[in-house]
């Protein structure tokens, strides 16, 4: 009777190995040999401060999918090459993953620590799907920026709430700085504006490139008499747009507009990708491509 237990454990055992190697094979008799890594795609940096951040991200995401390698690429040519000047050496995504593929990964989850699916995520799904039509990977596939879906949107909104600096009141404003952009995607900046009015409706979003302008900010916060705004950058790295174009003492920045204007200013030089609540929507999101995997 003892024996006949055992004999069924073993059954079932079998049986549970065998679905699990279907499961990782695509077909083609690779499941030996499955090698799966993340790779984090930023615009990226050369400020102290946003490094520690990234370096946080990276932290965060080895914690949240343990035992998958984490790699990182950044898109920007210029600041490629002004931390290659720093003895530091960043790879391009396309460097990146023919790196990878050279090291025989099989499963490429890439994340976008992008904010939209603006023209920058439009650029690395066209690399990614060069990646697709060779033979290397058998699974490469990129995961949402910061805000794609609803859920995404409001998850944004809380992390917005969540960050506003407590020394704030009520009838003070906010005026998030977003990049903004040629691409369909800007939408996305006025869409986030409504929703984040629906929770509080001191809170407006303006973008450097695109619509709404500063102008039309400026238009809004007098309309309602506000006389005192935050100022904060929407933006993984409070870099050259947020110390310049936003806090910046040329006459043209959102301060030296909006000071003009009678309004008063605070800027917070702080980019998203430092709070941990707007990090951790870009490390859940690692968990769509994986999931395929
Ligand atoms: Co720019």
């Amino acid at each position: 009777m003892k024996q006949k237990k055992w004999v069924l454990i073993l059954a079932i055992t079998a049986l549970f190995l065998s679905a699990a190697c279907c499961y990782a094979s695509d077909g083609h008799g690779h499941e030996q040999n499955k090698k799966v890594g993340i790779l984090l795609v930023a615009f990226g940096s050369s400020e102290a401060s946003a490094q520690i951040s990234f370096e946080k991200i990276d932290d965060r995401v080895k914690a949240r999918y343990p035992g998958i390698p984490v790699n990182w690429a950044y898109t920007s040519h210029i600041i490629r090459n002004k931390l290659a000047k720093q003895g530091k050496y960043l790879d391009s995504p396309e460097v990146a993953l023919a790196k990878m593929m050279d090291q025989k990964y099989t499963h490429v989850a890439v994340q976008s620590l992008h904010t939209i699916i603006g023209a920058e995520y439009d650029d690395l799904k066209k690399t990614i799907n060069a990646y697709k039509v060779m033979e290397g990977f058998q699974k490469i596939i990129l995961g949402y920026p910061l805000m794609a879906t609803q859920q995404d949107m409001e998850r944004t909104v809380d992390a917005v709430l969540a960050t506003i600096p407590k020394e704030r009141k009520k009838d003070e404003a906010i005026v998030l700085m977003g990049h903004g952009t040629h691409h369909p995607a800007n939408a996305f900046y006025a869409a986030l504006m409504f929703q984040l009015q629906l929770k509080d409706p001191n809170i407006f979003v303006g973008t450097v490139e695109g619509y709404p302008e500063i102008d039309m900010i400026q238009g809004l916060l007098q309309k309602k008499n506000l006389k005192k705004v935050w100022l904060m950058p929407l933006m993984s790295v409070a870099g050259d747009h947020a110390k310049n174009d936003m806090a910046g003492d040329e006459e043209d920045s959102w301060k030296s507009i909006l000071t003009k204007a009678g309004i008063q200013c605070i800027p917070v030089l702080k980019g998203t990708a430092e709070y941990d609540v707007f990090a951790d929507i870009w490390v859940d999101h690692i968990a769509g491509p994986l999931q395929h995997f």
